[in-house]
């Protein structure tokens, strides 16, 4: 007979107000291209406030694979890159996070070769790959699909002129990593912005790379000869902070968030501000609190400085429960709607038209078994599980896991009760 795996499923109970101080640990999308940064200088590279998640563990497996020493105790990192690394990534591994394929800039820049299993899409829709191939192809690279794998080659690569279509965060990040050990000058345009890109920048210029324009849409790289292993600390999950700051204004609570330079929020917190909620910004983070109904408000994800689409859950979560009609609009991912027919079991009245989504507030939701459908899609289902009538079990938590290190027991001691069980698996249509 078949065995049936076991899964892990969160139980959430509602009307439930999320109360205290929680601490952020270090962004795991700075981490995940920090990681990679570390094949570009051979020796002991320490990454200090890199958060225990399960994409991290994934990279730190790949990494071993591609020959280094890699060691995880508690939230420090240490890579110990050789003088010569394979340039093959396991497809197996490599295939389980989207990350895996910012190694082809510092595998490239570093020896030339790499060969890295394709990324596909996932469950926020479909992740292109044509800026980072058309880019790495300037700088001297030929770039083929063969077999489920991006396979790269090229002698030095040399620096280029190059515009992407849209900041592209991995794309960036990827051009970025291949063109400091270039030969000449490559200009980014179009660069994405965002505190993690800007985290890559900090830690490149420490190990000896030129770069210029971190945090602005041009980035100027010098390329250099080698590069030396530095310690580096991770920027703040601003992600995880915007999170909990959403979790405090859903659920009528009050939460200081540290960790995080509220700055990194602005208008995530602006928009709380505007839906009623009371912000004070402090040294190392925040404080939200909310007291009555939150009011409707509209929202438009964007690249940043705009509003992160990875806080569209939170997003459609506060506007279901808000008091009047909200427009969200999602400009990022074609696919980041798909967990809204989860947020409508739970009785959200919600309608979408293309990338826009007309939201109905409803004074409390309503109880029900829903499944993760991605890491962000899952948080959002657990706030809005405290908002709603009773117990909602949430299914496939592993999505959780991959982006929110210990999360049931900081609701926990955020005052929410949940509980976290394992069950007989059911077939995952969104892996
Ligand atoms: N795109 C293309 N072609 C490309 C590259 C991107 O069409 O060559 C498109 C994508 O399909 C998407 C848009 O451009 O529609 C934005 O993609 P981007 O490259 O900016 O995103 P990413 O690098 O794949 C990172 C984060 C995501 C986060 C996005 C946007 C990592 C490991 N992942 O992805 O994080 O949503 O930036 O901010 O850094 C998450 O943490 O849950 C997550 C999905």
């Amino acid at each position: 007979m078949p065995t049936m795996a076991a899964v892990d499923v969160m139980r959430v109970t509602g009307r439930a107000s999320l109360r205290g101080e929680v601490d952020v640990v270090g962004a795991k999308n700075s981490a995940l291209n920090l990681m990679p940064a570390a094949l570009l200088a051979s020796g002991r590279t320490a990454l200090t406030n890199v958060p225990r998640i399960t994409d991290i563990m994934i990279m730190a497996e790949v990494l071993r694979r591609l020959g280094c020493e890699v060691r995880v105790e508690g939230v420090t990192v240490t890579i110990d890159a050789p003088e010569r690394l394979s340039g093959d990534v396991g497809y197996d591994l490599a295939r389980r996070i989207r990350a895996s394929i910012n190694l082809l800039g510092p595998l490239l820049a570093r020896q030339g070769y790499a060969k890295v299993a394709h990324p596909g899409g996932d469950a926020i829709g479909s992740r292109g790959l044509d800026m980072h191939v058309s880019g790495l192809a300037r700088m001297g690279a030929e770039v083929s699909s063969e077999h489920g794998y991006v396979i790269a080659r090229a002698g030095r690569l040399r620096g280029a002129s190059i515009w992407l279509d849209f900041p592209s965060v991995g794309a960036t990040e990827n051009l970025l990593m291949a063109a400091v050990r270039a030969k000449g000058t490559t200009v980014i345009d179009n660069a994405a912005r965002e505190p993690e890109v800007i985290d890559v920048c900090a830690m490149l210029t420490a190990m000896g790379a030129q770069i210029e324009g971190a945090g602005t849409p041009t980035l100027t790289i010098d390329g250099v000869e080698e590069l030396r292993p530095v310690r580096h600390r991770t920027i703040g999950d601003r992600i995880i902070a915007g999170t909990w700051a959403f979790g405090a204004a859903m659920t009528r609570g009050d939460l200081v968030v540290r960790g995080v330079p509220a700055d990194h929020l602005a208008v995530a917190l602006d928009k709380l501000i505007a839906a009623g909620a009371a912000v004070d910004l402090l040294a190392d983070g925040f404080r939200v609190r909310m007291t009555g109904r939150p009011s409707a408000v509209d929202i438009v994800t964007l690249p940043y400085p705009g509003l992160a689409t990875d806080l569209l859950p939170m997003a459609i979560g506060l506007t279901s429960v808000a008091e009047g009609v909200s427009l969200v609009t999602e400009n990022v991912f074609d696919g980041r709607f798909m967990f809204i027919n989860e947020m409508c079991r739970l009785g959200a009245d919600i309608r979408t038209d293309g990338h826009h989504a007309v939201v109905r507030g409803r004074e409390a939701l309503s109880s029900a078994p829903v499944r993760a459908t991605d890491i962000r899609a899952g948080a959002g289902l657990v706030l809005a599980g405290l908002c709603a009538d009773g117990v909602t079990e949430i299914a496939a938590v592993h999505h959780i896991d991959r982006g929110y290190p210990e999360f049931t027991e900081q609701l926990r001691a955020l005052g929410a009760t949940v509980e976290r069980v394992t069950v007989p698996d059911e077939p995952d249509p969104f892996g």
